[in-house]
């Protein structure tokens, strides 16, 4: 498999993995739901969510900058490299084709999507949109990260309403969306969409409703073994096509007997019936052309002036997605229960439609919004907030090791107690009234003992009968033997505390 290659790639493959975790601290809640909006930079966002969300999310929609050399992104993950810290903070763009635009662009989304890919659940999809300037990088990093075989589609989305005349080569009017599925068995709800159903006909007022007789007979591959004559009723043999038929001749006979096979009125050849009340639904076209139904970027903005009508500046927000845009994409892409995660929030449009088809379909989807632009409450949240959303507001908090390694000193101990737990069990801490004990799971019994020595004084602190135990503590006195006639691991603090 052709893979590409960048200025800096070999320092980002597995940046991801040093990223510090960090806590994130509530500031505020709208209602109350599970929902999340993060303020701050993804990087680090995603991974503060892995411990609870790490193969839950059933869709990721992300929008992030296409790098059109106009936006202020700007690179500034910690990677600890001469070659990549001569680039930090370095704003890509305005001043024109900078030789490594492209080099800084893959460097920021190759391990944002590493992590986009561990929190994708097993039957879950992430939609990506992105324009010319990057769609080929792209589709070459995330055929690395999410597996060739998991591509499912590009779709090419119209996003303007009308052409650009003054365009001095082609008036540039679509952008595109790449599908990739954690699991090569990923298939997308199948919808019944208006467009769609306008295919079936019911010209001679069938009893059945409305068909379709135009679906292909032959078989997609070479199948010489399904290459045999039909004889018709009037005694005509009809040929099989190249590839020949769809089905072995048992097959087609039966659905001849059923109806769904039957032969023309002049007896010369074959058609296919199918009744759109027999359809769960069609697969989605890979072409998103009618603004009626995915919207334009002129539908995005006149969106988001009517939810900020204070505002009077044309430019609230340059680069917003239409809602219905991202409704189809749930439709697609989710069930009543998922979760849906968009790491480059903007306006909030995501968490938007997750509300709009929660709200049509009485679903109770939940949504994660993670926005870096200090506008990520001023008009991410409060968007969420104008359309009825309830949502929590977080921001990065402390990191679980300091610069030494060890547990950061202004970490609460509650949130010391949940990530080891989570860490261990993928389970939540809940305080009980023994003051070290994180929970017992699956009959063992988890302590943390903070600043103490596991010795004989310490096993009379514990009250809990468990099968077994993990210990956590600053040393162990006990020997070998001890610990295994206890049933104790014991796990050194920092040391052993796991790295997520
Ligand atoms: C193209 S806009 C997304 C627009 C969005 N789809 C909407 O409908 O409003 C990209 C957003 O990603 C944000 N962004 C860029 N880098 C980011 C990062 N490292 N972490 C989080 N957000 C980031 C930008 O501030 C910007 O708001």
């Amino acid at each position: 498999m052709p893979v590409l290659d960048w200025l800096g790639k070999e320092k980002v493959i597995n940046h991801h993995l040093d990223v510090p975790f960090r806590f994130l601290d509530k500031k505020f809640s709208v209602g109350a739901s599970e929902n999340k909006i993060i303020h701050g930079d993804n990087l680090l966002a995603l991974k503060s969510l892995l411990p609870e969300f790490a193969g839950r999310v059933k869709c990721i929609y992300i929008d992030p900058p296409y790098n059109t050399g106009n936006e202020n992104w700007i690179y500034n993950d910690a990677v600890n490299d001469p070659q990549i810290r001569r680039w930090l903070g370095q704003v890509v763009g305005k001043e024109g084709e900078d030789l490594t635009r492209h080099d800084k662009w893959l460097c920021m989304m190759y391990p944002r999507l590493r992590l986009l890919q561990k929190l994708l659940s097993e039957d879950g999809a992430i939609f990506i949109s992105i324009d010319d300037n990057e769609q080929a990088n792209l589709k070459l990093i995330c055929d690395e990260i999410f597996g060739a075989n998991n591509f499912v589609a590009q779709v090419i989305c119209r996003t303007s309403d009308n052409s650009n005349n003054d365009s001095k080569k082609f008036s540039l009017d679509h952008n595109s969306l790449l599908v990739y599925s954690k699991n090569v068995l990923w298939q997308p709800n199948k919808l019944l969409d208006a467009d769609k159903q306008s295919h079936f006909k019911n010209p001679d007022n069938n009893p059945r409703g409305a068909y379709f007789d135009g679906n292909p007979l032959n078989s997609p591959n070479p199948r010489p073994n399904l290459r045999y004559e039909i004889e018709s009723p009037t005694g005509f043999k009809i040929q099989p096509p190249t590839n020949g038929w769809r089905w072995s001749k048992e097959t087609l006979a039966e659905k001849l007997s059923s109806g769904e096979i039957f032969f023309t009125a002049d007896g010369k050849g074959i058609r296919r019936r199918t009744y759109l009340a027999d359809m769960a639904g069609l697969p989605p076209s890979s072409l998103w052309v009618e603004l009626e139904k995915t919207g334009s970027t002129r539908k995005a903005k006149n969106e988001l002036k009517k939810i900020f009508p204070e505002n009077k500046t044309a430019d609230l927000f340059r680069t917003p997605k239409p809602t219905a845009l991202i409704e189809y994409i749930l439709r697609l892409a989710t069930d009543k229960n998922s979760i849906v995660l968009d790491s480059f929030a903007g306006s909030g449009t995501t968490a938007h439609a997750v509300i709009n088809l929660n709200a049509q379909d009485g679903g109770n989807r939940k949504f994660i919004l993670i926005e870096l632009n200090d506008y990520a409450e001023s008009i991410t949240a409060e968007r969420v907030k104008r359309v009825g959303g309830e949502f929590n507001f977080y921001e990065l908090g402390a990191t679980l090791f300091d610069d030494d390694g060890f547990i950061n000193a202004e970490v609460s101990r509650e949130k010391i107690f949940d990530y080891v737990y989570f860490a261990e069990t993928h389970k939540h801490y809940q305080p009980t009234d023994e003051e070290n004990l994180l929970g017992v799971d699956d009959g063992i019994a988890y302590y943390f003992f903070d600043d103490e020595e596991l010795n004989f004084d310490l096993l009379a602190k514990i009250r809990t009968r468990a099968a077994a135990y993990v210990i956590y503590a600053e040393n162990c006195t006990l020997a070998e033997t001890e610990l295994d006639e206890f049933k104790i691991t014991f796990k050194k603090i920092p040391r052993d505390i796991l790295r997520l």
